[in-house]
């Protein structure tokens, strides 16, 4: 048998002049990649910035947990303020960090809804602890006591005792579609290297461009 030729991958995925990246989703992939081997703690971590109805923005952590070229994916609970947020103004703004390689993403664009299949599909893949805890969160509103959020994962526990826990209704996902996306890598005396990709709208191709740090 003889052996299959080693695969030649571009400099950029290996960690060498990421500025040759033609394409930021598969710049984005190696770097995610290499970012859940050095992120000792949630490298899927990202700021999520909305506005609310006053134009005041408004940002907090969420998981990563999707991504190809349609947009990158975080799920939550529908009544949440960022839902409410989303509701009004269907555009958002993420940003990763990734302090073990000094690298920064960022991108903003617009957000759909996920579909109820693709939500099913993700809730399903959940433990059952983290299902039921989606059940007993009114996720943003007032919470009398620990103890009521206690008792609310009990009383969800016993009610789901057999068979598999269905998604409520008040919790799926939203996808941001980036219309901009800018990579950014720490480099000594901060002569940092920032590649910034632009599109009209997520129909048309990017657009590079290399910016001052
Ligand atoms: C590391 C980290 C990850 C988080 N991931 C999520 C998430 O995926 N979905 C979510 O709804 N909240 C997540 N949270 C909690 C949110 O930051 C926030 O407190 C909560 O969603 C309420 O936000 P809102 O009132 O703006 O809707 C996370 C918090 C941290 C610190």
């Amino acid at each position: 048998m003889t052996e299959a030729a080693p695969i030649e991958h571009p400099s950029w995925l290996t960690g060498g002049d990421f500025t040759e990246a033609g394409e930021p989703f598969r710049l984005f992939a190696a770097w995610f990649a290499e970012a859940k081997r050095a992120e000792p703690v949630n490298p899927d971590a990202m700021a999520l910035a909305t506005v609310d109805a006053d134009g005041l923005p408004n940002v907090r952590m969420v998981l990563l947990k999707g991504f190809d070229e349609r947009g990158f994916v975080f799920y939550t609970n529908l009544g949440s303020v960022k839902a409410h947020e989303l509701d009004g103004a269907p555009k958002a703004a993420l940003t990763f960090y990734w302090k073990a390689l000094q690298r920064q993403v960022r991108m903003r664009g617009s957000v759909e809804a996920v579909s109820a299949e693709e939500a099913d599909a993700y809730f399903a893949s959940r433990s059952r602890m983290a299902q039921i805890g989606a059940w007993a969160s009114k996720q943003s509103t007032v919470l009398e006591s620990r103890m009521a959020f206690e008792k609310a994962v009990a009383r969800f526990t016993a009610k789901f005792t057999i068979g598999a826990v269905p998604r409520p209704p008040f919790w799926s996902g939203y996808r941001v579609a980036p219309t901009e996306i800018e990579f950014w890598q720490e480099r000594l005396y901060r002569l940092h290297d920032r590649i910034t990709f632009r599109r009209s709208d997520p129909a048309t191709s990017w657009t590079k461009t290399r910016l001052y740090p």
